[in-house]
């Protein structure tokens, strides 16, 4: 079990691609890119890290509300990422896996996931996690629907239910709460991210826009994490 202090998964809200792309003059499509650049540089510096899982909130439920132009770009975008870059992951011993629903996400978009989940599935260090169509209340309902389902069935006693039943039946049940929480850009939201799993993670705002966090945007994080005493409700 990893030490009460240890940072041992970050979770990110990238955020602020649309507005340094403006900043620069550029199209949205333009801070995309770069973002997603910058999600390349930091899965590549996890190397130096005590960090194993790193989930990045890519693309949310109410991102659908966007221009039809950007939903498409960002789908583009993410084939391309998984063209380009999910070999070298595999590579460099990263797990890739996809938390959110399935429901919606373009056909291309789901296969090339699938093939980097498959290739990656074994032989790895360090899992990298997208959020996709991805909204904390819809995993949290999903659960409640799965549980009903089991109750209904007779295989699950509603006087037996519990936190870890619920959290059992989350979308990865074996993926440890995040330690820490970053989001860029100057927001104070937490978007639906992850509602149920940073019960106590530690948070970091930054008016940093996604593709400025660089890595020593990065060790400015880590080194706030470690400066915190995490109680966890208790005291000491
Ligand atoms: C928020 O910035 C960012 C997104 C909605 C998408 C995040 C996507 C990437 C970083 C690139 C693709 C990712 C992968 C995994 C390849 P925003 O558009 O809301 O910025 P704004 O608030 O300044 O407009």
């Amino acid at each position: 079990m990893a030490k009460k202090n240890e940072l041992t998964h970050l979770a990110v809200i990238l955020d602020g691609n649309g507005r340094w792309a403006e900043k620069h003059g550029l199209p949205r499509v333009k801070g995309h890119e770069a973002g997603a650049e910058r999600v390349i540089d930091l899965v590549e510096n996890l190397k130096d890290t005590s960090i194993r899982f790193l989930t990045l909130y890519a693309f949310s439920n109410e991102n659908w509300n966007r221009s039809e132009e950007e939903v498409s770009a960002l789908m583009e975008l993410l084939c391309s990422f998984l063209d380009h870059y999910g070999k070298k992951m595999v590579e460099n011993k990263i797990r890739l896996l996809v938390t959110g629903r399935r429901d919606r996400m373009p056909q291309k978009c789901l296969d090339q996931l699938d093939s980097v989940i498959k290739m990656s599935a074994e032989n790895f260090e360090r899992t990298v996690i997208f959020a996709l169509n991805y909204g904390g209340r819809q995993e949290i309902t999903d659960a409640v629907k799965s549980i009903a389902q089991q109750v209904k069935n007779g295989s699950i006693d509603p006087d037996a239910i519990d936190e870890k039943t619920v959290a059992d039946h989350l979308y990865h049940p074996s993926i440890p709460d995040p330690d820490l929480l970053i989001r860029t850009s100057g927001e104070l939201r937490i978007s639906n991210f992850l509602l149920w799993q940073i019960s106590y993670a530690e948070f970091y705002f930054t008016d940093t826009f996604w593709p400025d966090f660089d890595k020593a945007e990065l060790n400015k994080a880590i080194d706030s994490y470690y400066n915190r005493n995490r109680r966890f409700g208790g005291r000491n």
